[in-house]
């Protein structure tokens, strides 16, 4: 297809019409030479007459527009001059310069700068001014159907892709909704047979405290409650998450010191993990966030959790807390182990995505997310600088907050 048919095609499938104004400007010193011009081309176009440069540059600006025809030998400004302004002003008009042959030379190395659409020489024909006029007004209406159907098909393709991002997002929301609602089912059955169990863990160690009984079995068990809290808690939380669609935030000015050293010594509870190294920097004089103490603590214990079961036993897990440049604080986790599985990475933060098997839910990166997002944050994985994975978690930081430090312990 060619050229002009396609633009023919898509104007009209697109509905664009004519663009052009049938407006065509003259200008000349010489009142007799506009008189003329004039009566030649009134029948067909709107003429618009300007006696200088500087009148044609005020007509321009306001009246419709297609073609601007100018006489080169003007005082003060020269019809190239004029179009060369015109060039930036109105880029959408076609000019026409009218020359005597006296004027030929100098005007070679004005051609490109005023991007004249032709040149006539003086005297001229009538049917010559009549025909450039014409091809100039098919050249004018061309360049602008192009750009407004540049115009049209970009805002379509921003529609198209607006409304595709939309399916795609809402989509997204119910395949999300789906599986938090089964969670949020599943997880009130299981605190409510949790909180049996709790009751009889909790006088067993009760009496257990009436007894002489070892010390380590004593531990044991306030280790092993302390344990069953915190999931419970988690179950709460995902219940909240799953009726309202939003995690209730218990938010109080807290220290990022405070809650790594909580996480850190919350892991150190697990007594498979007690002789495991555990390393903690903190940035000092770090600001406090207006946060959910409690849950960014669960947040730091599930990765901190994950990377231990990740590491071999003599690795260090390394956990952080500094600003980055942009008020934001970066809580950051990283490990010595073989890294996150490929296959896991694009869906690692979804619920019941493990690559533990039994031994693994695949809720404490989802349970993650829910929490850091609800903090504005947001949580992602890279490689880690000792081979392993890198947890970063990236919170905004409001400003200076005042009041009591929140611990950010967890039960
Ligand atoms: N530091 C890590 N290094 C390598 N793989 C990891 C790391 N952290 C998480 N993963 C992978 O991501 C999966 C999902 O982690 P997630 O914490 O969500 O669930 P889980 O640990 O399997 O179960 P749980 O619900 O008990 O936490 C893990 O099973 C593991 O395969
Ligand atoms: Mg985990």
């Amino acid at each position: 297809m060619d050229s002009s048919l396609q633009i023919a095609t898509l104007s009209e499938r697109l509905g664009v019409g004519s663009q052009l104004t049938g407006g065509v400007l003259l200008v000349d010193d010489e009142p007799l030479n506009l008189r003329v011009l004039a009566d030649l081309l009134e029948e067909r176009w709107t003429v618009h007459l300007a006696g200088s440069g500087a009148e044609a540059l005020r007509v321009a600006a306001g009246a419709p527009l297609d073609v601007v025809v100018a006489d080169q030998r003007m005082p003060g400004m020269t019809g190239v001059d004029l179009l060369e302004a015109l060039r930036r002003q109105r880029p959408d008009l076609a000019g026409i310069v009218i020359t005597g042959y006296a004027d030929m030379q100098s005007l070679e190395s004005a051609i490109n700068r005023a991007n004249a659409f032709r040149f006539l020489r003086k005297p001229w024909e009538p049917a010559d001014v009549l025909q450039a006029i014409e091809q100039a007004s098919a050249f004018v209406a061309r360049g602008r159907t192009i750009e407004q159907l540049v115009r049209l098909l970009a805002a379509r393709e921003d529609e198209l892709h607006g409304s595709l991002e939309a399916l795609r997002s809402q989509q997204q929301a119910l395949l999300h909704l789906e599986r938090v609602g089964t969670i949020g089912r599943l997880s009130s059955g299981i605190a409510h047979d949790l909180k049996n169990v709790m009751s009889g863990l909790r006088s067993a160690e009760w009496e257990l405290q009436q007894l002489d009984v070892a010390q380590d079995l004593r531990e044991f068990l306030t280790l092993g409650l302390a344990h069953v809290d915190s999931l419970l808690r988690t179950l709460q939380t995902l219940r909240d998450y799953s009726r309202s669609g939003s995690l209730e935030l218990e938010a109080a000015p807290v220290l990022p010191s405070a809650v790594v050293e909580a996480a850190v010594s919350i892991s150190r509870m697990d007594l498979a993990f007690r002789q495991r190294r555990i390393e903690a920097q903190v940035a000092p004089g770090l600001p406090r966030l207006l946060a959910d103490g409690q849950k960014l603590t669960q947040v730091l214990v599930n990765l901190i959790r994950n990377a231990l079961q990740a590491s071999p036993e003599a690795g260090v897990v390394r956990v952080s807390a500094r600003l980055l440049p942009g008020a934001e604080l970066e809580l950051a986790v990283e490990d010595e182990g073989a890294g996150v599985p490929p296959g896991l990475l694009e869906q690692l933060f979804q619920p019941f995505v493990s690559g533990k098997g039994d031994q693994g839910l695949g809720m404490g990166l989802y349970m993650a997310r829910l929490i850091v997002e609800s903090h504005h944050g947001r949580i992602s994985v890279a490689p880690g600088p000792a081979g392993g994975a890198r947890f970063q978690v990236v919170l905004p930081v409001t400003g200076p907050v005042d009041g009591p430090v929140a611990s950010g312990g967890v039960g």
